[in-house]
């Protein structure tokens, strides 16, 4: 595993990973300074916060690698993951109607959220 690249950052219960959150990283070319946040929680542990708490640790470690934007795909489909990074202040970039397709092979909307991590650090330089 090459943690440079993707970072995986796990939750464990009662030594079962219910969950993780990883950060992709590219180490050269023009996205070089973006990095890519993805995240599953196991059903059985949604809704506790666990997802809220492994983003929130990730884009610290983002900032901390000092990346300048973060990224996050999804299908329109996965509406209530995209208003919780909303929460952390991602937008939509893109949309692009039936673009991608699933294991069984139906297309869907793809939809590309992305977070300006300098705004963070600029606010926080003119808080002093
Ligand atoms: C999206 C996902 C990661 C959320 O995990 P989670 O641990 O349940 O999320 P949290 O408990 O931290 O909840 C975060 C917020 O989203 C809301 N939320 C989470 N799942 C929801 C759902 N299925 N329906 C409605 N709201 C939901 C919560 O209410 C919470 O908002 P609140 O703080 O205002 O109450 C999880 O549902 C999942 O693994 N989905 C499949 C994979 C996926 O879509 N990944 C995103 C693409 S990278």
């Amino acid at each position: 595993m090459d943690i440079g690249r993707n970072l995986p950052l796990l939750g464990v219960i009662d030594k079962k990973i219910v969950g993780v959150a990883t950060l992709h990283q590219r180490l050269g070319g023009w996205k070089r300074h973006i990095g890519r946040v993805s995240v599953l929680v196991h059903p059985k542990f949604r809704g506790r916060g666990l997802a809220t708490t492994l983003i929130k640790e990730i884009l610290d470690i983002a900032r901390g690698a000092g990346l300048e934007r973060v990224e996050a795909t999804f299908i329109a489909e996965q509406e209530a993951a995209m208003k919780m990074f909303a929460m952390f202040g991602f937008n939509e970039l893109v949309r692009l109607e039936d673009y991608v397709k699933d294991m069984t092979a139906i297309t869907h909307d793809y939809v590309l959220m992305g977070l300006d991590l300098r705004t963070d650090e600029e606010y926080a330089s003119a808080a002093g």
